[in-house]
């Protein structure tokens, strides 16, 4: 097991003992060269959980129990510098949601990288500079793009770029966030080939973070769904995708339009994602759920196991 996060906990703080519960007890693991689909509606508490595993977090952020275990070892109980000297970058690194527009645009290219290596490793600028280009035909971007500025690439490029830096100093685990969304649906599809090729060449474990399923559903091994800063559901992809047991898994996989079924009505989950500030009593998800019972207000459902390594939490299955 390379990664192992138990019990996750991080609060915002918004106002005096007032808190969005971002994250509330999360875990999951990640093995080696595995890939890992997170999905779940917009507010769900997906990029929190990416920051927290990371720690790069706002000044309100509050990391109030669990443990995130990279070989063992628990990254959120180690010093600043030791977490910047041995793990942030190095061993998990992570693309973040637009970061294709963080390019600053009037500095080129491969100064960019260049300059990101060396903020990291002691290399002389001509060696930062001969990475920046291995790292960008990593990508599939021609080096002698280096010298181009980034408003002269295109978004799908951009992006490749941010991969190119996130891949920068050789991490064994990648964190993708919302990494094809801004872009069209062809580069979408190109953008995740390459994410997929990548894992594969550089036998990366893959976080990949989404709203939507069926991107997560291309390039997962593993699926966890998250509602309300929680997993409600997680396991195998094929069983999660295939024999979902959530159903909250069963409307976002409603709402995914299907080539066989076009003439079908496209599901959306009524009513509105809860407020993480007080969320629902007993199951977050009970407002929504077709199948609510009372138990479900009274009583939080712990994940429980519904197959093989599948685990939902749902009073259905008790
Ligand atoms: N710095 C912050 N201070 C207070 N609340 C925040 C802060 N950042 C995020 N939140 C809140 O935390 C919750 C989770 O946000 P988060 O960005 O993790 O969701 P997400 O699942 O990544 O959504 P999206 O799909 O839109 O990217 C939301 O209610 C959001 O408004
Ligand atoms: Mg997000």
């Amino acid at each position: 097991m390379l990664l192992e996060v138990k019990d996750l906990r991080m609060y915002y703080e918004v106002g005096d003992g007032v808190f969005v519960k971002a994250v509330d007890g999360v875990s999951f693991n990640l093995d080696r060269e595995e890939a890992l689909g997170i999905v779940g509606e917009s507010g769900c508490g997906k990029s929190s959980l990416a920051i927290t595993i990371l720690r790069i977090l706002p000044s309100n952020a509050r990391v109030l129990g669990g443990e995130v275990l990279l070989d063992g070892v628990d990254i959120l109980r180690l010093d600043e510098h030791r977490l910047r000297k041995e793990v942030r970058w190095r061993k998990i690194s992570m693309v973040f949601q637009g970061s294709m527009n963080a390019l600053n645009p009037i500095i080129k290219v491969g100064d960019q990288i260049a300059e990101a290596i060396m903020l990291h490793e002691k290399v002389s600028k001509k060696d930062a500079y001969r990475r920046a280009e291995e790292l960008l035909s990593l990508v599939g971007i021609d080096p002698s793009r280096v010298s181009s500025y980034p408003f002269e690439l295109s978004g799908g490029q951009r992006q490749r770029v941010m991969i190119a830096m996130a891949l920068a100093l050789n991490p064994k685990v990648l964190i993708a966030d919302e990494p094809t969304t801004a872009l069209d649906v062809i580069v979408q599809a190109q953008t995740l080939k390459l994410i997929k090729e990548l894992q594969s060449r550089l036998k990366l474990s893959l976080m990949l973070i989404s709203h939507d399923i069926s991107v997560v559903a291309e390039m997962s091994d593993k699926v966890a769904v998250m509602y309300a800063g929680k997993i409600v559901e997680y396991g195998p992809a094929v069983e999660v995708l295939l024999q979902p047991k959530h159903p909250y898994t069963t409307a976002l996989l409603k709402s995914v339009p299907s080539i066989r079924e076009s003439k079908r009505k496209l599901a959306y989950i009524p009513g509105v994602p809860p407020n993480l500030v007080n969320p629902p009593s007993g199951c977050r998800f009970h407002p929504r759920c077709p199948y609510a019972m009372d138990i479900c207000r009274e009583k939080e459902p712990n994940l429980k196991e519904v197959g093989e390594h599948h685990l939902a939490a749902c009073h259905l299955y008790r």
